[in-house]
């Protein structure tokens, strides 16, 4: 199947952002034909300035293929690198109608936290759809946060294809179930909006001292301790193999231990799980030719799939042919 998703370049990934998506991402390249792409059009929308967005984009482009994203399996590229995406993006604003992007909880929650609306953050969706519907893709893997967002991608193309003719693929989400789960410093869903987030790739003695100071309850070192449902023994088993979860949870019911000896398990497990991505993620970072030659490659094979989609688009609705 074709497979599509962005991720947003608007700060660093955090252990949430890598067990509740990313590793799904990478998970998909395998067996399907998959599209990610750094979404820096999105970003525009509140990152409003140009180092800092360019910054985050290639840091962003490092981060996954540190990670796994295989350019040979997947195809990587910066969303403004295909403009085809934006000219189809005006296509499905003339048919979207006002009500349907008012009812978007992203757009009123950025809102009534204070963000100033700009036309963009309105019309995001939109954007949104274009990115999905130019590549024909049939699954879109995101967060539970996204689902409207997809909503509103199915709408738009079935209203397109309803008036103009079949011309888009209608998609469906995917959602991964992980994505509630991962649980920051303060035991709340780690977020990188909440101050509670542990980064991917900080430098490990920051990380470390930030994992022991990861909030606890009070109860005493004897006693013992049903392991489900603590945030410890949560973000523990986001690393650990199961022989090594096991052997955690026998220690919770059995009691006597003291939560530094956890924590100190997942700095531990952390460490090992993110080496080799790290020591990727550096040498990479050493050859910005070579990204660039990857997102470039990437960049191609996009525009050449959303130049058919869009020239299908053109015709179907008459602005060409
Ligand atoms: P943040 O909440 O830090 O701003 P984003 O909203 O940018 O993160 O999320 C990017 C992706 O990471 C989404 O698919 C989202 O579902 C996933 N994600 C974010 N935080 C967590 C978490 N704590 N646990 C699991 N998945 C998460
Ligand atoms: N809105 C998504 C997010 O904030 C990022 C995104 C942009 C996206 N375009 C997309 C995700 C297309 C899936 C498909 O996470």
């Amino acid at each position: 199947m074709r497979v599509l998703s962005g991720i947003q370049p608007t700060g660093r990934p955090h252990w949430g952002n890598y067990f509740g998506a990313i590793r799904q991402y990478i998970d998909l390249q395998n067996g399907n034909e998959a599209y990610y792409f750094i979404a820096n059009l999105h970003a525009l929308t509140t990152v409003r300035d140009a180092a800092q967005l360019r910054q985050n984009s290639h840091d962003a482009a490092l981060d996954l293929l540190a990670l796994g994203l295989d350019p040979n399996r997947a195809t990587l590229f910066v969303q403004s690198d295909v403009p085809e995406v934006s000219e189809l993006c005006w296509l499905l604003m003339s048919g979207a109608s006002m009500g349907l992007l008012e009812r978007c909880v992203s757009y009123k929650d950025k809102v009534s936290k204070g963000l100033p609306a700009n036309v963009g953050l309105f019309t995001y969706p939109v954007l949104q759809a274009a990115d999905i519907l130019s590549y024909d893709a049939e699954v879109v893997p995101v967060g539970q946060d996204q689902v409207q967002h997809i909503e509103v991608c199915r709408d738009l193309a079935q209203s397109f294809n309803h008036h103009f003719g079949e011309t888009f693929v209608v998609p469906k989400p995917r959602v991964l179930e992980a994505s509630a789960k991962v649980p920051g410093t303060d035991g709340e869903k780690m977020s990188k909006s909440y101050d509670n987030a542990i980064e991917i790739f900080e430098p490990l003695k920051p990380q470390r001292k930030k994992i022991m100071r990861i909030t606890t309850d009070s109860r005493p070192m004897e006693e013992a301790k049903e392991p489900e449902g603590d945030h410890l023994y949560q973000l523990f088993a986001c690393f650990a193999e199961p022989p090594a979860l096991a052997e955690m949870a026998a220690m919770y019911r059995r009691g006597g231990f003291g939560y530094g000896e956890v924590k100190k398990a997942i700095a531990d497990a952390a460490e090992q799980y993110f080496a080799e991505p790290r020591a990727k993620r550096e040498e990479l970072a050493a050859q910005p030719e070579k990204v660039a030659e990857i997102l470039a490659d990437g960049a191609s094979r996009a525009r050449k799939k959303a130049g058919e989609v869009l020239l299908r688009a053109q015709m179907a609705c008459g602005v060409k042919g």
